[in-house]
């Protein structure tokens, strides 16, 4: 199942063909989570799901370079990921430079921009050598801005955004009353990028796990049950078709977007800043759905800290 809801908007989405993708989202985030019950469920390690969550990347970054969305970001490792057990932290670290070498020569190919977020420091030399020399081999590239989060954690992308800010009041490069809300959002890992229109998260759990905190604030929810290693091209397509037929509000009413519509679309829905191939926004589309879940736990309660 889908967190999308049961009521009408999810038979919309059935009933959304072609059309839909003019309301293709611009930027899309997800979390990929199941892939230690995809390999315990096949009597294999942990590991060996992870390795089955290569797949579904290369996938998804297709996807989004044919449909023409600009910007994708995975998250790929989180800051209280460090607190699994020690081999699968190694395996992953391990996978994470076996896949870059070998993706790069197709995302390039592909015109891929890649790039990663999240606290570099904690990671090894040669994971990090692999991750710069691919951020400037695809630096010029237009076609898709892929965001790889690594170590990352969304206060923590918040606080060290405050602290540069603050640095700069007191080095009197700025002024505190120059601090709004572009200046702050272009302080943070993301800058520069529009927030993601559409969160996906697989794998069952309903919640967003530290990640993107700040970018996420009017970003449409989809969960599903799929485990990330079985999410494929349809899968993904199943997404889009739910998103599409969101009503994006950003606040307003549901009669001042219809209002809006064709003209501007709804305020608050941030520009195209930075996205390669970035169409016009997708505001206010389509027809009103029902909120889809996420249910605002305070903090996660799943041992694997996602
Ligand atoms: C969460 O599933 C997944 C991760 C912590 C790792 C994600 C990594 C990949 C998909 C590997 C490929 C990625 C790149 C960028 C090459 P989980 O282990 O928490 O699953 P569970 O909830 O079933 O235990």
């Amino acid at each position: 199942m889908s967190s999308a809801p049961s009521d009408s908007s999810a038979e919309r989405a059935e009933g959304c063909a072609e059309g839909c993708a003019s309301l293709a989202p611009r930027h899309v985030a997800i979390v990929m989570d199941g892939n230690g019950r995809w390999a315990r469920a096949r009597g294999g390690l942990r590991a060996d799901g992870h390795r089955a969550g290569v797949r579904p990347v290369r996938t998804v970054i297709q996807e989004c370079v044919r449909r023409g969305i600009g910007a994708l970001t995975l998250f790929a490792f989180s800051s209280e990921n460090w607190s699994r057990p020690r081999e699968e932290v190694m395996a992953l670290m391990a996978l994470f430079v076996e896949s870059l070498e070998a993706e790069i020569p197709e995302l390039h190919a592909q015109g891929v921009r890649l790039r990663f977020i999240g606290e570099r420091v904690d990671l090894d030399a040669r994971l990090r050598a692999s991750m710069a020399s691919s951020e400037q081999t695809t630096a010029a590239n237009g076609r898709l801005a892929l965001q790889v989060a690594l170590s990352y954690g969304g206060r923590a992308d918040i606080l060290a955004a405050a602290r540069r800010l603050a640095l700069q009041v007191e080095r009197h490069q700025l002024g505190a009353e120059q601090i709004d809300e572009p200046t702050f959002a272009a302080a943070l890992a993301l800058g520069g990028l529009p927030d993601p229109d559409l969160f996906i998260r697989t794998g069952g759990e309903q919640r967003i796990s530290n990640f993107l905190l700040w970018n996420l604030a009017y970003t449409e929810l989809y969960f599903t049950e799929r485990l990330w290693p079985d999410f494929d091209a349809a899968a993904f397509e199943e997404a889009l078709r739910h998103f599409a037929v969101r009503q994006r509000r950003f606040g307003l009413t549901g009669e001042q977007v219809e209002a809006g519509r064709g003209r501007g679309g709804a305020p608050g829905a941030p520009g195209a800043r930075g996205v390669p191939g970035a169409r016009g926004a997708p505001s206010a589309p389509g027809a009103p759905s029902g909120e889809s879940g996420s249910r605002g736990e305070k903090r996660d309660g799943d041992a694997t800290g996602r």
